[in-house]
């Protein structure tokens, strides 16, 4: 039995608790919040849970094998490093930290203490994106061109990070794992239109080996909710819908691509290919209970974690190329050769 302590049991925190109380040999044995709000909900819903506002307390309990920290990105380093510190297993929400520096450390210090660090980037659990990434591996779509992201709506403003981190490493952690490769630069701009010196709207550019480019569009302040990934290839484009159910991955067998030849007057060929609609089935599992389930087979089989510490520093590292991107209103930011080549991405999962 491996038993489960939840840091921070806010919106996402309290789907933890409910998702690692149904997995079988679990058992979530601690919540720990400093709102007493947050808590007495907590406790009303899971009454056989341990609540507490203390994470000394928590950290304590020799019997608490592992630790989920979901609390605003800006306090993931303190907590974790101090999870890491009492021997801890840590699955941390995304991002891993806000800076470089802070996300290094604490992988060396896993590694050193020999101690599983893995980060939520639960789209990677998502079976649509499983598929997305099988349709890929089969050379199905030929060449890629291009990866857009729009990942739009009214809110849920942050207190501590812009709308650019809290909604951008979804994508950046999406798009390295489609492509089994980290971007050569990358190039964005921002506007924050509601004056908390914070962005609340982001434009980020992405470039890949293979001149394949990429594209992450965020806003708070949009009311079209969307949560779309588009894949456009030669052969065909692959498009992620979020919000529906029905549907949630479409392929249109349509492309355009050169064939052949230039003729003799020097131009090329172009093909344009058209096609059928088709919507693949999509297995319905609940990407946080994969993600949860991956977590645990880890922990009990010793396995490598699919998005471990050095994944989630690499969607840190385009972070914060992003950031000084932003400084720059917009000029491209080159990242560091050495550490896209280091840095290929896994991608093996098991649950
Ligand atoms: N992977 C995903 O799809 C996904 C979705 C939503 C949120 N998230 C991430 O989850 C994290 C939490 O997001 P949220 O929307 O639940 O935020 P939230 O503000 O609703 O909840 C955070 C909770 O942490 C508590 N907290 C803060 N500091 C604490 C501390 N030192 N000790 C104990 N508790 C503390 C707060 O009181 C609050 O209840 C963020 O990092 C966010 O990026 C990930």
């Amino acid at each position: 039995m491996i038993r489960i302590g939840i840091i921070g049991c806010g919106y996402w925190g309290i789907n933890y608790v409910r998702v690692f109380s149904e997995l079988p040999d679990v058992t979530v044995a601690c919540v720990c919040d400093t709102s007493e709000d947050r808590l007495r909900i907590m406790h009303r819903k899971f009454p056989y849970v341990f609540p507490t506002k203390l994470l000394e307390e928590l950290l304590a309990d020799e019997q608490v094998d592992a630790v989920v920290v979901a609390t605003e990105a800006s306090t993931h380093y303190s907590i974790t490093k101090a999870c890491l510190l009492h021997n801890k297993h840590v699955l941390v929400e995304k991002p891993l930290t806000t800076s470089i520096e802070e996300g290094e450390e604490l992988v060396k210090l896993a590694e050193e203490k020999k101690i599983k660090l893995m980060v939520g980037h639960t789209f990677l659990y998502n079976p649509a994106i499983r598929k997305i990434k099988e349709y890929l591996s089969d050379d199905d779509v030929g060449s890629i061109y291009y990866l857009e992201a729009t990942r739009t709506h009214l809110g849920l403003i942050r207190k501590d990070v812009n709308a650019i981190w809290d909604l951008a490493p979804h994508d950046i952690s999406i798009f390295s794992f489609l492509l089994e490769a980290q971007p050569f630069w990358v190039s964005a701009v921002s506007g924050g239109f509601l004056n908390n010196g914070r962005p609340d709207v982001g434009f980020i550019t992405l470039g890949y080996p293979h001149n394949i480019l990429g594209h992450i569009h965020v806003s708070w302040i949009n009311s079209n909710k969307v949560r779309e990934i588009s894949v456009v290839g030669s052969k065909k484009r692959i498009v992620f819908d979020d919000l529906n159910s029905m549907e949630r991955v479409r392929i249109f067998e349509k492309g355009a691509a050169i064939t052949g030849e230039a003729d003799s007057f020097g131009e090329f060929q172009l093909q344009l290919r058209d096609g059928d609609i088709i919507s693949p089935r999509i297995d319905t599992s609940e990407p946080l209970k994969n993600q949860c389930n991956h977590f645990i087979s880890c922990l009990s089989n010793g396995r490598h974690p699919l998005t471990d510490g050095t994944n989630g520093l690499n969607v840190v590292r385009v972070m914060e190329a992003v950031n000084a991107s932003l400084k720059q209103r917009g000029a491209p930011v080159e990242i560091s050769r050495a550490f896209v080549e280091v840095s290929r991405v896994p991608v093996e999962i098991s649950n």
